[in-house]
């Protein structure tokens, strides 16, 4: 099994949305994931895709009864970054119901605020329901704070939403960075071909 971080594609709206729809309320729409990947001049979307390895063939007999088979690809979770001047906004993030806790996404959230730091933003932001116990813990083990709680942001239900941000001009927000992201690599292995590469409209 390979796990591939890399920006999004046309080709995966239908995978993500899929996700989105078990995910959040209410989802994004198939148009929206569009406009972010080919339009929108501020937007990165990545996303983690799993492929499983070929069987190995082991004789011609093997080969001609059972030929290899092209090797499957699923999207595992994605996320969204926006930039506008120096901040950078985390506009979603999910991982696949079926692949929760395997650290993927924490490996998108990396990935996002990596590409934050290679982009020069200042601070990277985000709401969370108040409910969101998940996506908070993942937050505040990057650093993130809470600095104001948006009253009835979700139109949903008129729920709270916290107001998190981290600062990447904080030395010591950086070398806690640094400490989680070379864990993150020996932890997982999986090619990164997102955080320093140039967005492709595709
Ligand atoms: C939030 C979410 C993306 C986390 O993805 P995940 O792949 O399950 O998370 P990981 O396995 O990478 O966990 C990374 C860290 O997140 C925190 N975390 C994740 N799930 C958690 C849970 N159910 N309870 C407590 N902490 C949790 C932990 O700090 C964990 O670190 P640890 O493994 O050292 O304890 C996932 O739960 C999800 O897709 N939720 C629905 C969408 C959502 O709420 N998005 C956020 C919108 S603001």
């Amino acid at each position: 099994m390979t796990l591939t971080l890399r920006y999004m594609r046309l080709a995966d709206i239908s995978q993500v949305v899929a996700i989105d729809q078990v995910t959040f309320v209410p989802p994004w729409s198939a148009r929206s994931y569009a406009y972010e990947i080919a339009e929108s001049t501020y937007s990165h979307m990545v996303v983690l895709e799993q492929t499983e390895d070929q069987p190995q063939t082991k004789s011609f007999f093997r080969w001609f009864f059972s030929p290899p088979r092209t090797a499957s690809a699923q999207i595992v979770g994605y996320g969204g970054l926006w930039l506008i001047s120096d901040e950078a906004h985390i506009s979603t993030i999910a991982t696949h119901p079926d692949f929760r806790r395997r650290g993927w996404g924490e490996l998108l959230l990396a990935g996002m605020v990596q590409k934050a730091v290679l982009l020069n933003a200042a601070y990277v932001v985000l709401e969370v329901r108040v409910s969101n116990g998940a996506a908070q813990a993942l937050y505040h083990k990057y650093g993130f704070v809470t600095v104001d709680v948006k009253k009835g942001y979700y139109h949903n239900n008129g729920e709270d939403a916290y107001d998190m941000r981290l600062d990447l001009r904080d030395e010591a927000v950086c070398a806690r960075l640094d400490t989680l992201f070379a864990r993150l690599r020996t932890r997982n292995i999986y090619e990164d071909v997102f955080t320093s590469s140039i967005r492709t409209r595709s």
